[in-house]
């Protein structure tokens, strides 16, 4: 065809704006979690927005990323500390605390028998004060890990959580406080997949290093920045470091959280530098899970959504991993944990479902998206959030509710937004 009769076609159109606009930055939608579940540029993904359910509740909410404490007139959460206070064992903060805190517990003398079940000290999962439960650091069902992501909501994670969408694959994300403040509409993504929500502190400090105030409010501001923006209080949670003794066992307890650990350390979070370490590191879980090592019992490995380098870890190893174990299956899955959340309505599949092929149990909740005051978008997606009473299976190719059939939806809806940009450049022009 000729220059001008090209020029002139509605198809030119599509390709003078795929030379201009790259990525379509005019149509992105930065308000609700579709529209942000579009974004694939990291750079785009991870420039602040605002998001009014959050900035309204700022007051409500200790400073990011500092130790959190109490505030003075949260009457909830002071009623809430003094009638667990009781149940705490007198065990005293460790180390010094603006040095502990950031893990350097030097000089701080331990009793070598290790009376307060200090898993940095000794990795001891099994405490014995009465009416704390062992922490989960596997999982019982064999040939089966226990698959999560700790430090998230990562901005730019879209990439990844296309990624595991298009495996079917759900997995436990153990979100920071802060980052679930910075960046809602990413958290409420991981339910919208249907993935489980754990908390994972308020600030990602030594927990064992904190008074006994603070550790509760860094548990307790994660749980309530959590139901306020996806709409649901988690009830378990990873501490930092896998810094948690038996003190910091009853109050997580207490607020109604499972402690979960972990067997293997992938050691992702040493960065690219050290990339030789963290495929070993996955080489071994491998190799383990081939030679029988789990044929009794599966396992958990400790692995991040932190950076790009640790989800193209998971990303690049996920084949062998998920042919190495019969099942990879979020932690509460292989734990039949089907209530996953303080809140009414919300399901994971049991181990049998999980296996069976439903990867996602439709939820009859109705405060998805943080209840009365946040998140319309949440109420309004198409997957297992909160918008209807039916069961769904896992196979998402011809369901309406499941997660991956959220992405049938995103390409219609980005094709939408390609439409009109193209609108606008015809108008333009
Ligand atoms: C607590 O005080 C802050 C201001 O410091 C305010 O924004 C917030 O709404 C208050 N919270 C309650 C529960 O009164
Ligand atoms: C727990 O076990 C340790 C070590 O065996 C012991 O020193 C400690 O007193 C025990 N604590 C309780 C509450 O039984
Ligand atoms: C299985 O592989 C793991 C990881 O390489 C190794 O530590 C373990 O000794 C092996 N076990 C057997 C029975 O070969
Ligand atoms: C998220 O990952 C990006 C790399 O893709 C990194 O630059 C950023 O610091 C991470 N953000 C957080 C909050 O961990
Ligand atoms: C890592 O970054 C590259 C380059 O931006 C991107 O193509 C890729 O999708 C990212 N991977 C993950 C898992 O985020
Ligand atoms: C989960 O349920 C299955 C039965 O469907 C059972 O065999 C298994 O022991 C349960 N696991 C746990 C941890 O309760
Ligand atoms: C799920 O969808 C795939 C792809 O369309 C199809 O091959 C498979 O048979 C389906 N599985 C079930 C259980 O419906
Ligand atoms: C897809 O689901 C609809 C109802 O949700 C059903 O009528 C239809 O038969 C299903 N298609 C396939 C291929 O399973
Ligand atoms: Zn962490």
């Amino acid at each position: 065809m000729h220059l001008l009769s090209f020029l002139a076609s509605p198809l030119s159109c599509l390709f003078i704006s795929a030379i201009v606009f790259p990525y379509p930055t005019s149509a992105q939608d930065r308000t609700t979690e579709q529209g942000e579940a579009q974004i694939l540029d990291p750079t785009v993904e991870c420039a602040p927005y605002q998001y009014p359910p959050v900035d309204d509740a700022q007051g409500n909410f200790p400073p990011s990323w500092t130790v959190a404490t109490i505030l003075s007139n949260d009457s909830d959460a002071q009623a809430r500390y003094q009638s667990i206070e009781g149940l705490i064992p007198k065990i005293p903060p460790k180390g010094r605390k603006a040095d502990s805190a950031n893990g350097n517990f030097g000089g701080f003398k331990y009793d070598p028998n290790d009376p307060d079940c200090w898993w940095t000290y000794s990795m001891c999962t099994t405490p014995n004060v009465s009416g704390v439960p062992d922490d989960i650091a596997a999982v019982p069902e064999p040939n089966t890990l226990g698959y999560g992501f700790d430090d998230g909501p990562n901005c730019s994670h879209n990439a990844f959580y296309d990624y595991l969408l298009s495996n079917d694959q759900k997995a436990t994300m153990f979100y920071i406080g802060s980052n679930v403040q910075q960046f809602p509409l990413e958290a409420q993504r991981a339910l919208a997949d249907g993935h489980q929500i754990c908390v994972h502190t308020w600030s990602h400090h030594y927990m064992t290093a904190l008074t006994n105030d603070e550790a509760f409010a860094e548990l307790w501001y994660s749980m309530q920045i959590i139901k306020l923006v996806v709409g649901v209080t988690p009830t378990c949670w990873r501490p930092p470091y896998g810094d948690v003794d038996n003190r910091i066992r009853a109050i997580a307890n207490a607020l109604g959280l499972m402690t979960i650990m972990w067997q293997f350390d992938s050691e992702d979070w040493l960065g690219i530098e050290s990339v030789t370490k963290v495929n070993n590191n996955y080489m071994d879980l491998i190799t383990a899970a081939q030679n029988g090592t789990f044929s009794t019992s599966g396992t958990i490995m400790l692995t991040h959504e932190l950076t790009n380098f640790t989800m193209s870890e998971a990303v690049s190893f996920y084949d062998q991993v998920a042919s190495a174990f019969s099942y990879l299956v979020p932690v509460g899955v292989a734990l039949n944990v089907t209530a996953p959340y303080v809140e009414d309505g919300y399901t994971l599949p049991s181990f049998a479902q999980y296996i069976g092929g439903m990867h996602v149990v439709s939820t009859t909740g109705s405060g998805s998206g943080g209840g009365s005051t946040s998140a319309p978008s949440v109420g309004g997606s198409s997957d297992g959030s909160g918008t209807s009473g039916s069961t769904t299976t896992g196979n998402s190719t011809n369901t309406s509710k499941s997660g991956a059939a959220k992405v049938s939806l995103k390409r219609v809806d980005s094709f939408a937004s390609a439409a009109v940009l193209v609108t606008g450049i015809l108008f333009m022009l």
